[in-house]
């Protein structure tokens, strides 16, 4: 890593106080520990919810001998991105507010290989006891304008932790391995809608989600044939 670069890249000397004068020792301290637990819990619920999809994966792959799903990964939203969101929002800069406000803090993205095997598994994991349904979108059957893909649940899970319980908000999104690569290179174009024939390239993405749509719709049916051929 090069400190020296990245300090002028923010204009920041290696002398600039980081945290304000005024601020003293022992507040600074608690401040540093709340946050860092605050973090600990939203990375405590995305294993929660990872094991929950890690358990249906393992079980199907003994019942049917295939995986549903492809992959899991997840992040825990980086500071600067909670900041600017709740700045945007016009909402306080406080944990409280964060916990009440903002649903994405944890966010877990669930692949698979098929559309019906995700609708499948995000029944599986809504139905059980402990994890209680918030709100649903479904960009799979209503996409974005710009042709995004995906089936989106906020969750709520249960997590214990040493002397408490605490009911936690994940996001999931679900998707197909195209609807992936796809939102993917869209993601990368979002932050350069300024150069030139970005509007060519708006243009392309939503047709590459068509076809990737009508592709999937494909795989599925030769799927579903498959199947259906080695049952006879
Ligand atoms: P945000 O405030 O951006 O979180 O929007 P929202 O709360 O209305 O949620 P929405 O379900 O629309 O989107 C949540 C997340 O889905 C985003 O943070 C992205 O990860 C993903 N997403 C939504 N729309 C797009 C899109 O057009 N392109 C890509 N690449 N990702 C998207
Ligand atoms: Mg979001």
């Amino acid at each position: 890593m090069n400190l020296e670069r990245d300090l002028h890249k923010t204009f920041i000397s290696s002398e600039t106080p980081l945290f304000p004068a005024n601020i003293d020792r022992e507040t600074l301290k608690n401040r540093f520990a709340g946050f860092s637990e605050f973090m600990m819990m939203y990375s405590s619920a995305i294993k929660e919810v990872r094991t929950k999809f890690e358990v249906l994966n393992d079980d199907f792959s003994v019942a049917y001998k295939r995986n549903p799903i492809e992959m899991i990964k997840s992040r825990v939203k980086n500071p600067n991105s909670i900041m600017d969101k709740l700045e945007r929002r016009n909402l306080p800069m406080t944990m409280e507010s964060i916990l009440e406000n903002l649903n994405d803090v944890a966010g877990v993205r669930v692949i698979c290989s098929f559309i019906d095997d995700i609708y499948m598994i995000a029944d599986m994991f809504t139905s059980q006891d402990d994890v209680t349904l918030i709100e649903v979108k479904d960009y799979i059957k209503n996409p974005k304008p710009n042709g995004y893909r995906s089936y989106h649940i906020i969750v709520e899970v249960p997590v214990f932790f040493s002397n408490r319980k605490k009911n936690m908000r994940v996001e999931v999104q679900l998707r197909t391995i195209a609807m992936d690569f796809w939102a993917s290179l869209e993601h990368k174009m979002r932050y350069k809608k300024d150069i030139d024939g970005a509007q060519v390239l708006e243009k392309e993405l939503a047709e590459c989600a068509e076809i990737i749509a009508l592709t999937d719709l494909k795989m599925q049916k030769i799927n579903q044939t498959i199947s259906q051929l080695s049952k006879e």
